[in-house]
């Protein structure tokens, strides 16, 4: 019997879709079969003012190819020192936002604006808070001193926790969560939601290094133990309408990829729906698969979910699915999920 499964569209509620040639060579893949795509602002240099998030949403949209009238980039400020209450308040009162970003300085991929301590930021949290705008944390410590691996249950522990005590009123996105102290967290406090990611639902470090280093899985947060992928899976798979998906499709030129020292990121947008899909099923779990896809995300940031119906099917495609793509600049990246890819096909009902 073939399984199939039927489910709202989805959105994406944490994507890299960078700009020029990289835009326009991968905006597709999320505009394909994605509804809303939580777009991050880490461009160089970062999105930091509604008027760059709005020409910048104009950007995505105008790189789409795809006859994608459901697709709805939704956009996020990048906070740095600079950034004032009253831009926080113009940007979200125009509509031009649905959150704020925090990175800390030196984390990962162009994080450089971003700040050393969450509460640096008090005055922009507490206006985030009065007017209900979410904040989106990537939590990973950059104390040289702390183990790679131990870097996101510091951050969220020293960093993340006292905001979330302090200000109860504001409402936090663990983004990509890769340890089990997050989902902890996230279900400690009311105010407090995570996104997942298709890898860390399913790779842990040994698939990075065991046979051969593997450049392709390295992304921030690193993925992290086998146990904490357990714990991110059994969060995602339980339907627990505090967990959704947020890809993190992070991609980069294959030439940086596989550089002397190599950049982090994950290009997974492709066939992100397949990676997932695959899990649910291997754990006979595909009747929450809509809740994770589709209905927790939504409801976090106050949307109803499309009313578009998507089906997928575990049956081998009659093409293989391709494993890299060119930019128009020549640059080359690869694909995560290949496999899972090669076992499900996707349809609008
Ligand atoms: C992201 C990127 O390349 O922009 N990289 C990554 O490894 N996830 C940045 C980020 O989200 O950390
Ligand atoms: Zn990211």
């Amino acid at each position: 019997m073939t399984v199939r499964i039927e489910f709202a569209r989805p959105d994406d509620w944490h994507v890299h879709l960078r700009d020029d040639e990289m835009l326009a060579a991968v905006v597709d893949h999320s505009a394909r079969w994605f509804r809303k795509a939580l777009v991050m602002p880490n461009l160089t240099p970062p999105i930091t003012s509604a008027a760059q998030a709005v020409a910048y949403r104009e950007r995505i949209l105008a790189a789409v190819t795809v006859d994608a009238p459901h697709f709805d980039p939704v956009m996020s400020l990048y906070l740095t020192a600079d950034l004032s209450p009253a831009e926080v308040t113009r940007a979200w009162n125009e509509g031009a936002i649905c959150s704020i970003k925090f990175y800390p300085a030196g984390a990962t991929t162009n994080s450089d604006a971003g700040g050393t301590s969450l509460l640096q930021f008090a005055p922009v949290l507490e206006t985030m808070a009065s007017l209900g705008v979410p904040l989106l944390v990537h939590a990973e410590s950059t104390d040289p001193a702390l183990d790679i691996f131990d870097r996101e249950a510091a951050f969220l522990v020293d960093e993340v926790a006292p905001v979330l005590e302090r200000m109860p009123e504001l409402s936090v996105t663990v983004e990509h969560i890769s340890t089990s102290t997050g989902i902890d967290m996230v279900r400690q406090f009311d105010q407090a939601y995570g996104s997942i990611t298709p890898h860390h639902l399913t790779c842990d470090r040994s698939d990075i290094l065991a046979n051969g280093l593997r450049p392709e899985l390295y992304c921030k947060p690193v993925i992290n133990s086998a146990e904490h992928r357990k714990a991110l899976a059994a969060a995602a798979l339980s339907g627990d309408p505090k967990f959704f998906l947020g890809t993190d499709s992070a991609p980069h030129p294959l030439s940086a990829k596989e550089a002397r020292v190599a950049k982090a990121g994950i290009f997974n947008a492709p066939y992100a729906l397949e990676v997932v899909a695959e899990l649910f099923h291997e754990h006979d779990a595909l009747d929450r698969f809509e809740a994770f896809v589709s209905g927790n995300g939504a409801a976090r940031y106050g949307v109803e979910p499309s009313t578009d119906r998507l089906v997928m099917e575990r049956t081998e495609p009659a093409v293989a699915p391709v494993d890299t793509l060119e930019t128009a600049a020549g640059d080359v990246v690869r694909l995560f999920g290949v496999a899972e890819a090669a076992l499900w096909s996707i349809s609008l009902l």
